[in-house]
């Protein structure tokens, strides 16, 4: 393939040509009319190298990277049953193979662990090429290495949300976070419900109180000698959210599997700097416990004492996200002591009713880590939308008998949740995200499959990358290269 600016038109002909001119009736035949994410498959039949060919539309407004991720996972979507498929990149540059080899390796994610038998699938994509022109291209190399990093980290994300509570409890949690960041040679400390009670988080142990399960502390530190700044993710780790006392209805409470989706979400994005070896130090910390009923269970009316002092009064146990993450954050403020501070959390059902079901909603009171954290979503193709903190909703959550509820009105649920993590931050550069809607789906949506998306871990990257390039620049050159994904 030349590097030079790829023709559409003269590939699709001469393609045609190959195919023996029946292209231009099969377009018709199949309605095919290259909109966006169109696909059409066509068997070659011996007349061209490979078996299959995907034609996928980009419509006409996508820019390059766009329109590369479109084909990408299209190709991985129709190479299902296939073991290799070959993507043939045109106008390669390190930004558009780094999209390839993100939308091919996540667009062949499946989750599988629990299929036996027949019910297991077969096969899947285990060798994928991307098909570029100078395969000895050091910044193509990099932005494959790269891809392959990021999408390793969501995919990992993915299999822990998927995975069902009854195995992928706290203590499970911990021990895969353990393993995985000392994979990569990370610093871990893992608090067992002793230590939890030593520090003095007595909201996280609250929510524990019910649960037969004993609650985990999970701190990870990736912290590279060249680091400059210091970034502290904080993750909510439920591993199931019955509600508590105030329990579920059974409908709500089927995919409250995915209440661990933040601490995912957290796991995933340290180990993806890391493998990524970017220049920024990395805190990751997950608040993992169940939210049961059990004889000991917190009830409304009980008032807690948390990490920072504040005393608060529970009004609703479904709302135990927030708890959690009170104590962690807290402990973040006090020992981390991090320029940045971000919040993953699948934290309300309020903040889909304001945003759908696949857009997150993203808190800050400072206007340029909103601005930096939004550029680098929409790099990496996730969907957030800025919400207000609001400061007059903050009377909702006065309290009669403690220093704070920790529920407010009904109206602005999401909002209210944000401020009630507001009083546990201090003065840091806090920025809060409530993924509840995209970090599950009950459907395929857009790129993101059924079931756990790993939302957060694309974004949260480009953020520390965009950190990274104050401190050492842009590293990107080249643009052609053959090299494997
Ligand atoms: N884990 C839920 C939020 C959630 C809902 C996540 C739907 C994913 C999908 C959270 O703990 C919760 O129960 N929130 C309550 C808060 C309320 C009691 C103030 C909610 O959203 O109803
Ligand atoms: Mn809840
Ligand atoms: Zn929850």
């Amino acid at each position: 393939m030349r590097s030079k600016k790829f023709d559409k038109d003269e590939v699709l002909s001469s393609l045609d040509k190959a195919l023996g001119g029946v292209l231009t009736d099969w377009f018709k035949d199949e309605g095919f009319n290259a909109k966006p994410n169109q696909t059409l498959k066509v068997p070659a039949r011996g007349r061209v190298k490979a078996k299959w060919i995907l034609l996928v539309g980009v419509g006409s407004k996508s820019s390059d990277v766009e329109a590369t991720r479109m084909v990408a996972h299209q190709a991985a979507k129709a190479s299902s049953r296939q073991k290799s498929a070959a993507l043939v990149l045109p106008d390669v540059s390190p930004a558009t193979v780094r999209a390839a080899t993100e939308a091919l390796e996540q667009g062949a994610y499946r989750y599988k662990q629990y299929k036996t038998g027949t019910r297991r699938p077969k096969g899947g994509l285990s060798r994928a090429a991307l098909l570029v022109s100078d395969a000895k291209d050091k910044g193509l190399r990099k932005a494959i290495k790269d891809g392959m990093a990021v999408a390793e980290s969501v995919n990992l994300a993915r299999d822990l949300v998927n995975g069902p509570p009854n195995d992928m409890n706290p203590l499970t949690l911990a021990d895969i976070s353990k393993e995985e960041a000392e994979k990569l040679g990370l610093k871990v400390t893992i608090w067992n419900k002793k230590q939890i009670e030593k520090a003095g988080m007595n909201l996280f142990l609250a929510v524990n109180a019910g649960s037969a399960i004993e609650p985990r502390f999970i701190h990870i530190a990736y912290t590279p000698e060249k680091a400059q700044q210091k970034v502290c993710f904080v993750g909510k780790g439920l591993t199931f959210d019955a509600g508590g006392l105030c329990l579920k209805p059974p409908k709500s409470m089927i995919d409250m599997k995915c209440d661990m989706a933040g601490g995912a979400a957290t796991l995933g994005l340290v180990l993806a700097a890391a493998r990524l070896q970017l220049p920024v130090e990395v805190h990751a910390i997950i608040g993992s416990t169940e939210n049961m009923t059990g004889a000991a269970a917190y009830r409304p009316g009980d008032v807690f004492t948390s990490l920072n002092g504040k005393t608060v009064e529970i009004i609703n146990t479904d709302a135990e996200g927030r708890l959690v993450l009170a104590d962690c954050l807290a402990w973040a403020v006090e020992n981390v002591k991090a320029d940045y501070l971000v919040t993953h959390a699948t934290l309300t059902g309020a903040c889909m009713v304001a945003l759908g079901a696949h857009r997150a909603g993203l808190y800050t009171d400072d206007d340029d880590f909103a601005q930096g954290y939004s550029t680098a979503a929409e790099i990496a193709d996730e969907k957030f939308w800025r919400m207000p903190l609001d400061t007059d909703l903050r009377k909702t959550l006065d309290s009669f008998v403690a220093d704070v509820k920790h529920t407010g009105s009904s109206y602005g649920g999401s909002i209210t949740a944000a401020l009630f993590l507001k009083e546990f931050v201090g003065n840091s550069n806090w920025l809060h995200l409530d993924i509840a809607g995209p970090a599950f789906n009950d459907s395929p949506h857009g790129r993101a499959p059924k079931g756990g998306t790993g939302f957060g871990v694309a974004t949260a990257v480009r953020f520390l990358e965009y950190l990274a390039l104050d401190t050492v620049g842009d590293e990107d050159g080249g643009d052609a290269a053959a090299a494997e994904a």
